[in-house]
């Protein structure tokens, strides 16, 4: 039987591939510290004898060693996320994001296990390019905005990864992930559906960043996390780069519409410019769509699933949670 770890397991993504995966007959150890996830997101899979679940940290390097020795397969998806958590905790997300992925690949490296390290759009940075393929240039803001410290510590875990399968050999592949949505994502550290969806149920002002034109794409969990399963099963995807995501564009300004509209709320959408809801000098890409011809190429990729669907799931979730 196939042993998973999943770092950062009891996160938004993590906790539906470790559903996916029990449901596969595969056995799933979650390793996560809770810093940023919830138990409650596993707490059922807990009756599964097929699931175990470690509250610890991937830098304490002696219990992440031994799980990765136990396991035939690595997914590494724990990291600090979230644009808030970036610029408000820069250190902490810097020596996470680099050490974490050091400490996993050294030791997948060890004992030759395969690995999946989630890497993120954010890599592609300013670029202004209509579609983002894997192999564009990026071209990153300054250092002195703490903002583009997310991108480069992914960017550095990535060629981390590339060197460990060039030099050692390491069965490595890195999932770019999108913009991804679905239930169990939390809006604490500023991702943008859950923030809507929880403002237009309480009648609060949906507050929208920048002037709202830029545009995103969401995919939808239930199509993300499978393809990262499909991705480490898949011997040919081993040594390189796959954006996995959605194409289906939208502004958040016609987002926020949306929200409003399929909610039925009576809140008022309001345009906060970007140095009063983050910090003066704030930057943000105008447009960020994938490439999706390589992923679609190795597993036939194609989301299932489209925004009218994520919202309904996000808003059912957030509403069964109301008083
Ligand atoms: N959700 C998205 O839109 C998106 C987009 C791009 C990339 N990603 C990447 O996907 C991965 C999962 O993100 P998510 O959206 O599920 O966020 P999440 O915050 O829900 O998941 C991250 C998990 O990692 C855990 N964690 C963090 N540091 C840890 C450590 N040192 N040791 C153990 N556990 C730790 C957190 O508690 C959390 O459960 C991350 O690597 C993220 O960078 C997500």
């Amino acid at each position: 039987m196939t042993t998973n770890l999943i770092t950062g397991g009891a996160g938004f993504i993590g906790s539906h591939l470790s559903e996916i995966l029990l449901d596969k007959g595969e056995k799933v150890i979650v390793l996560d510290n809770l810093s940023t996830g919830q138990f409650s997101n596993i707490a059922s899979l807990e009756e599964n004898p097929n699931f175990e679940v470690l509250i610890d940290d991937v830098g304490n390097e002696d219990l992440t060693e031994d799980l990765i020795r136990k396991s035939d397969r690595v997914f590494h998806l724990a990291a600090s996320v979230g644009v808030r958590l970036v610029i408000e905790r820069p250190t902490e997300c810097l020596t996470n994001n680099i050490l974490g992925t050091d400490i996993v690949l050294r030791y997948a490296c060890r004992y030759r296990k395969q690995v999946l390290i989630a890497s993120t759009s954010e890599v592609y940075g300013k670029s202004v390019n209509q579609v983002f393929n894997e192999e564009d240039d990026r071209i990153m803001g300054p250092t002195s905005k703490s903002r583009w410290g997310y991108a480069t510590s992914k960017a550095v875990d990535e060629f981390l990864a590339l060197a460990y399968y060039e030099e050692k050999h390491l069965p490595v592949v890195i999932a770019r992930l999108f913009n991804t949505v679905g239930p169990r994502q939390t809006g604490r550290y500023g991702m943008v559906i859950p923030n809507f969806v929880r403002q237009a149920l309480k009648g609060e002002p949906i507050t929208v960043f920048g002037d709202g034109s830029q545009t995103r794409c969401f995919a939808h969990v239930r199509d993300v996390a499978p393809a990262l399963a499909g991705l480490l099963a898949h011997g040919g995807a081993f040594g390189k780069v796959f954006n996995v995501g959605s194409q289906e564009e939208i502004s958040i300004l016609d987002l926020a519409k949306k929200v409003v509209e399929k909610t039925g709320s009576k809140s008022e959408i309001k345009v906060i410019p970007y140095e009063e809801a983050y910090s003066a000098g704030f930057e943000d890409m105008q447009r960020r769509v994938p490439d999706l011809s390589r992923i679609h190429a190795l597993l036939g990729y194609e989301p299932k699933h489209d925004l009218e669907d994520i919202l309904e799931d996000v808003i059912a979730e957030q509403g069964s949670c109301s008083p």
